[in-house]
């Protein structure tokens, strides 16, 4: 490892992180260890704060886009090279932990620091950025910000998405924007380089073998939909039961038939139904409108859109008495990372003796949609006993400052290329 690689590399601070992490945990903090931030709220916004305030007081530049991506940059030496580009994201599930999302974007800081207190110039600019809403809990789908950072979607898509309360986005995102005038503003889809995102592995492999990084390859395919099931609300005590569209009932028919139709004896196929609304949801009135969200997951993209094509019939053949609206909300097909960037995580890893696995994600990522304008990878550390989209996440600092030293050294190699 050059010596200006290995000064950067020494003086990431693993006390540094932890006291970060620790204190964006307190933020929308709940009972169990656990964080409830999602996306747009207020709780959001002072994470972004909190973070926009370590930016500057580095002097690094700080921007957002119209989707309320933030962008943290530290300037190289080539006016006209594209940014090498880290990060991951601040919004958590409602009952989410303190390290998924956040840790790889405190890790891109902490690496952007450790560079910049090392003096070390590079080429290509150094970019981190905090993506919107990439849990999608409040706000389906997942990964959006990135989504319209790529212009894989446009904002036009989401505007109008809704979450439990009834809250349009667009007026949350609104509020977000107002919220954090420091972040100058700046244009959607920007160049980049190449991209590497740091996060826990969420999953059991890391630590059941003793490894530090995993040395991710790619991710699994995805599609997400929102079924929607209307009947007629009606007396519940006076309505005899033939004579009801009861929309909860038939709901409960449509979720029987997904179970089936995506029953898989090697159990490879991820099949979620995670969020369920029911309206006028009164004890003594039939349920006139049901919507429940669809998760499907698999590694091979014609499994996923062989699913994919059989929810809107199977859901219809289920369904008697009440009509259907059934719409896909995000459909994306498995990704391989580029191999030299894969490469590159592992070189890292290899040279700072840290004992690391090739890996595929079953989690998204923004990467994802990285992985489709530039050339992209991710570093994994492990998570106690492979828990995540819980309270009970965990992580060793050792770890996370481990998973920071070789975002770091493998930024930099990227960013003299
Ligand atoms: C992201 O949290 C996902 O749903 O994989
Ligand atoms: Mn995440
Ligand atoms: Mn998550």
């Amino acid at each position: 490892m050059r010596e200006a690689v290995q000064d950067a590399v020494n003086r990431v601070d693993q006390r540094r992180l932890w006291q970060r992490l620790m204190e964006m945990a307190r933020i929308g903090a709940i009972p169990g260890n656990g964080v409830n931030r999602a996306a747009f709220s207020p709780e959001d916004i002072v994470a972004r704060k909190l973070l926009l305030s370590w930016a500057r007081a580095r002097r690094f530049t700080v921007a957002m886009d119209a989707i309320g991506n933030l962008f943290i940059r530290r300037a190289g030496t080539d006016p006209h090279a594209a940014p090498v580009m880290t990060g991951s994201h601040m919004d958590s599930q409602p009952r989410g932990g303190r390290f998924d999302g956040v840790y790889g974007v405190l890790a891109g800081l902490e690496a952007l620091e450790a560079i910049e207190q090392a003096g070390v110039r590079t080429r290509h600019p150094l970019e981190l950025v905090a993506w919107s809403n990439e849990e999608g809990g409040r706000f389906p789908p997942c990964t959006m910000g990135s989504a319209v950072y790529t212009g894989a979607k446009s904002m036009g898509d989401f505007l109008e998405v809704k979450d439990n309360e009834g809250i349009a986005l667009k007026d949350a995102l609104a509020r977000t924007l107002a919220a954090t005038p420091e972040a100058e503003r700046r244009e959607l889809n920007g160049p980049a380089a190449a991209y590497i995102e740091a996060h826990i592995e969420q999953g059991p492999l890391l630590e059941r073998e003793g490894k530090t990084i995993g040395v991710v390859t790619g991710i699994q395919g995805l599609c997400w939909f929102n079924v929607e099931i209307f009947g007629e609300t009606a007396h519940a005590g006076t309505t005899p039961l033939g004579l009801r569209k009861d929309a909860l009932r038939e709901a409960l028919a449509a979720i029987h038939a997904l179970h089936a139709l995506t029953r898989d004896a090697s159990d490879t196929v991820r099949f979620t139904i995670g969020r369920l609304l029911i309206a006028p949801n009164s004890p003594n009135s039939v349920p006139s409108h049901v919507l429940f969200s669809v998760d499907v997951r698999h590694p091979d993209p014609e499994t996923i859109a062989r699913l994919s094509e059989a929810i809107e019939p199977t859901v219809r053949q289920a369904v008697a008495r009440c009509s259907v609206k059934v719409t896909p909300t995000l459909h994306d097909d498995p990704c391989a990372f580029d191999p030299a960037v894969v490469e590159c995580v592992e070189q890292a890893a290899q040279s700072l003796d840290l004992g690391h696995r090739r890996m595929p994600s079953g989690a998204s990522h923004d990467a994802m949609y990285m992985a489709r304008v530039c050339p992209t990878g991710m570093i994994f550390v492990p998570c106690e006993k492979g828990i995540s989209h819980n309270e009970a996440e965990n992580a060793r600092p050792e770890d996370l400052a481990a998973g920071a030293r070789v975002l770091t050294a493998a930024l930099l190699e990227l960013a003299n290329r």
